[in-house]
């Protein structure tokens, strides 16, 4: 019994050994002193190309959701556009400018189309949108990306869902477009 105590507990020692060093030989690569592992993992944080690319799924997944009525879903995509946005904010701060000059301008209106729940309006909103997009494109030297909707979202999610969700979620979800 004792014998088996002790065989166990050896055992668990040593799966703690590999698993920490296993964690420490993962991380390895990241060496030097404190300020030198901290840029290292800057770095490697995502710039406007990465950004973009969950920017412009969002974009889309939005508008498909406004058009099945899924207000929810729009306002969520819209909020989640607006965080990975921040993001490039923070990771390029010489777009920073335009980016927010964009928010206001183009992101804005369609917060209120969303919180009012009018497709009308947001369909035009988001012509003006898909313009702003491009301008800022041909603006920073990427004339050449030319957003367009694509023809399907690329959300795997059911859009018609019939959940209704009232102004005030939607003011909540949207605040830091909606305010002011
Ligand atoms: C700061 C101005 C700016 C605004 C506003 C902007 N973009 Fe971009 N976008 C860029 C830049 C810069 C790149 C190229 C990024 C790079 O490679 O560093 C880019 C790249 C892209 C790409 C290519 C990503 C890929 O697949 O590699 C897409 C798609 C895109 N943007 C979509 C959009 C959409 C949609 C909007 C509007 C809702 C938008 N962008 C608004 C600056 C902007």
């Amino acid at each position: 019994m004792l014998k088996r105590l002790i065989l166990g507990s050896v055992l668990a020692a040593a799966l703690l050994i590999s698993s920490v060093s296993l964690v420490f030989a993962d991380s390895s690569w990241i060496s030097g002193t404190t300020d030198q592992k901290i840029d290292s993992l800057a770095k490697i944080q995502p710039g406007l190309g990465t950004v973009m690319i969950e920017y412009g799924d969002r974009i889309g997944n939005m508008y498909y959701a406004a058009q099945a009525g899924n207000w929810g879903m729009a306002a969520y995509q819209l909020k989640e556009a607006l965080e990975i946005q921040e993001v490039g904010e923070m990771t390029r701060p010489g777009k920073a400018p335009l980016l927010v000059s964009f928010e206001k301008r183009s992101l804005k209106p369609l917060a209120w189309d969303i919180v009012n729940k009018n497709f009308k309006s947001f369909q035009q909103d988001f012509k003006g949108m898909v313009k702003g997009c491009n301008a800022c494109h041909a603006a920073t030297g990427y004339g050449y990306i030319a957003y367009q909707l694509p023809d399907k979202p690329a959300v795997p999610a059911k859009l018609r869902t019939n959940v209704t969700v009232t102004r005030d979620q939607l003011m909540k979800l949207l605040k830091d477009l909606v305010s002011e």
